[in-house]
């Protein structure tokens, strides 16, 4: 297998580790680009059109992804979208999810607009409750503002009192964990984390800041929209005072976490553009909803499992084995720093 190794663990079956050190155990799973929100920093507004279901992968085939990652040691598995659960059965796929043997964290990222709906006919539960019982952890909900203009202008939709209901709706499942993924934009929510900050304090939230990058369009990263995670640190500081690094608390993804003075509360800080080693820590694959296996976010690196699982000649050791060509492939760290230019909307990927 070229460079990149498997090594035995006593906890996992395997852990797969590529030549720069990376261990992989993370693998994100768009199952949907499709979304009922048009952020603009991550759907571009002229292309709007969506891919054909056959292009897709269905459900099954991606459970067959997935427990040929487990194989190879993935062991956490978070599921996105567009909006993961615009999905049709979107909830049974999630229960399949929540069975597999292996997989020791469940997460799903999400806009959060469809979490207080009912989740099941003739029950009363919540979407929010039925992923609760299907073995879901940690639920990320997107939040870049509390006005409810500004909500509109960034996602093109007055979704915010169907989002906060849909907070509400994750907090009373009581999940392991809830994150609120804050996208910086100067002039658009600046002035408005001290207001976040209080929000996931109140709400026991724990709230992360995360730096824009260049994924769908360079039109929205510019020099006069991007606001760096040290700018949003300060301006926190501002109020706070001094944030204090609580280094070793880790949530097994790329954010900073700090603590706000005199409180138990931490902030996060997902500094992908301004810190250089932000890769270093890196153990995700991520698998798109046509099938792409891609080893990294910023990099026009993809590659095409969907021919691997729709030709029948290929079997499930086939499937493991472009699994690993793709961890050997993995880049160093991202491309976003070199005039990255996106070829594929964010959306399309899974954030
Ligand atoms: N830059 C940074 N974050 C982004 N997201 C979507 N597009 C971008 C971008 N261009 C975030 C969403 C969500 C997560 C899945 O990715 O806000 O929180
Ligand atoms: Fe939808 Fe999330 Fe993209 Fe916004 S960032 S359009 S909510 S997928």
């Amino acid at each position: 297998m070229g460079n990149c190794k498997i090594s035995g663990d006593p906890s996992l079956a395997f852990i797969v580790e590529d030549r720069y050190g990376h261990r992989i155990s993370y693998l994100r799973v768009s199952i949907t680009d499709r979304c009922n929100e048009r952020c603009h920093y991550c759907m571009p507004a002229e292309e709007q059109t969506w891919l054909p279901k056959a292009e897709i992968l269905s459900y099954e085939e991606i459970l067959r992804v997935i427990r040929a990652g487990t194989r190879l040691g993935i062991s956490k598995v978070r599921v996105t979208g567009g909006e993961p659960l615009t999905r049709k059965n979107a909830l049974w796929f999630m229960e399949q999810l929540g069975q597999l043997e292996g997989i020791r964290d469940l997460g799903l990222s999400t806009n959060g607009s469809l979490l207080a709906k009912p989740g099941n006919q003739g029950h009363s539960l919540t979407v929010a409750e039925c992923l609760k019982r299907s073995g879901v952890r940690t639920v990320n909900v997107s939040l870049d503002t509390l006005d409810r203009a500004t909500y509109e202008k960034t996602t093109g939709r007055d979704f915010l009192p169907k989002v906060l209901r849909g907070i509400e709706a994750a907090r009373a499942a009581e999940f392991e964990s809830i994150k609120i993924n804050t996208v910086l934009m100067r002039h658009r929510n600046e002035h408005e984390l001290w207001d976040l900050v209080e929000f996931a304090r109140e709400k026991n939230l724990l709230l992360r800041f995360i730096e824009l990058m260049p994924v769908s369009t360079t039109q929205v990263l510019t020099e006069e929209n991007f606001l760096s995670a040290a700018e949003a640190r300060k301006l926190v500081e501002f109020r706070y005072g001094k944030l204090e690094p609580v280094p070793e608390f880790r949530t097994n993804g790329p954010a900073s976490y700090y603590r706000i003075p005199g409180t138990d509360q931490k902030v996060g800080f997902i500094s992908a553009m301004t810190n250089l080693h932000f890769c270093e820590t890196c153990n995700k694959l991520r698998l798109t909803c046509e099938g792409k296996l891609r080893p990294c976010l910023g990099s026009h690196l993809e590659f095409d499992l969907r021919s691997v699982l729709r030709d029948p000649a290929m079997t499930d050791a086939d499937v493991e084995r472009f699994f690993l060509e793709v961890v050997e492939r993995k880049p160093e760290q991202h491309d976003f720093r070199n005039q990255y230019q996106p070829g594929r909307r964010m959306i399309a990927i899974g954030g």
